[in-house]
């Protein structure tokens, strides 16, 4: 078993990185939020694993993700990283809470439109991860992060933790990107609760398969899974290979719609982003609700929502747009085209 990296605060690493408070903590390691002491009020988030680990190590891989992701815009920054006798580390940009915290502590029940935005956010931040060719295969709450402490970014959420990441492409030899083959069988990667059928039928991941996970973390967070407090593995198959009716019962009935549609998806299929995006939107007009309505965790009297919210030039200025403009003035990210994007080109 790797020795656990446990960091005190106040511990300065490199000579630049001072641990003010830990963020979380997983099997090989931990992230901290640090200081940097060379840019005096810069804070960011730490990753740092056990070089116990040996081959089993992923930060190395989570790096490489990273590196990939620096040209989208909405994509966390890698700022360090490094090697220390004991441990290996890396500096990324600091996120505000995870949508387990965010969801499982908001003092409201969270609304059909809430779940309906989270959805389009959580989408948005996974077609990046496949537009630079990987499928993630740990979609779950505990690895969407709000893009940003307070402020407009805190509106987005973004996908974190690539150590069960896979590329779902490879170069071939005339430089051209093609599909990897699909193996017959593989091990399982990523969580129960709301991994897909095909992933406990030890069947190859796609990006289909990051979009199953996506529908379970909602329906999670909404009304709970009818698997819920089952660990047997089979009965847990059994009750995802339910109708999706029965499954996200209670949900926006649009979400039996998209599992319907991925049903039709194979693990090599790119899915229809847009169409999805679509079908999460319906709540949110059927509700009046855009992504400038304030969300169940923020409280109205709080300074941070004026910072969120447009502010009076921005109205004056864009005084002719519709509500529904605004909001993608603001947000370009959730903006349907936005979900159009070709990402890396293929060659099946
Ligand atoms: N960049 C970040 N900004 C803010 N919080 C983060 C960041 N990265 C990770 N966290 C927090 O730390 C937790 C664990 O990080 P994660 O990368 O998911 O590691 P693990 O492999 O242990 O699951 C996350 O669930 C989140 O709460
Ligand atoms: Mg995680």
């Amino acid at each position: 078993m790797a020795e656990l990296v446990d960091f005190q605060n106040g511990k300065v690493i490199c000579g630049r990185w001072k641990v003010s408070s830990q963020l979380g903590a997983g099997g090989c390691g931990a992230v901290y939020k640090v200081e940097d002491l060379f840019n005096k009020g810069f804070s960011a988030a730490m990753k740092v694993e056990s070089n116990d680990v040996g081959n089993m190590g992923v930060l190395k891989l989570e790096v490489q993700v990273l590196q990939k992701l620096k040209d989208l815009p909405d994509a966390f920054r890698l700022y360090d990283m490094g090697k220390r006798k004991k441990y290996s580390f890396m500096v990324m940009s600091l996120g505000g809470q995870d949508l387990l915290n965010l969801a499982m502590k908001s003092p409201k029940t969270l609304s059909l439109p809430t779940i309906g935005r989270i959805g389009i956010m959580c989408l948005s931040a996974i077609k990046s991860i496949h537009d630079v060719g990987f499928v993630h295969r740990d979609v779950k709450p505990g690895n969407f992060v709000q893009g940003c402490t307070t402020g407009r970014l805190s509106r987005l959420l973004y996908l974190i933790d690539f150590g069960l990441i896979r590329a779902y492409m490879k170069e071939g030899k005339d430089g051209e990107m093609k599909m990897r083959k699909a193996r017959n069988t593989v091990a399982l990667r990523g969580t129960f609760r709301y991994c897909s059928l095909n992933t406990h039928n030890r069947l190859e991941q796609g990006r289909v398969d990051d979009l199953y996970s996506l529908l379970h973390v909602l329906q999670a967070i909404n009304q709970g899974l009818p698997w819920d407090g089952i660990k047997d593995e089979k009965e847990i198959m059994k009750k995802k290979a339910m109708d999706p009716s029965i499954i996200f019962k209670g949900a926006p009935p649009e979400f039996v719609t998209v599992a319907e549609y991925l049903q039709t998806l194979s693990s090599t299929d790119k899915p229809d982003y847009v169409k999805v995006y679509k079908l999460f939107y319906e709540e949110l007009d059927r509700n009046n609700v855009n992504f400038l309505t304030p969300y169940e965790w923020e409280s109205k009297k709080s300074d941070v929502n004026t910072m969120v919210e447009p502010s009076k030039h921005e109205r004056k200025t864009f005084q002719k747009d519709s509500e529904e403009k605004l909001q993608y003035r603001i947000y370009p990210q959730l903006h349907p085209k936005k979900f159009e994007d070709a990402g890396v080109q293929l060659k099946c």
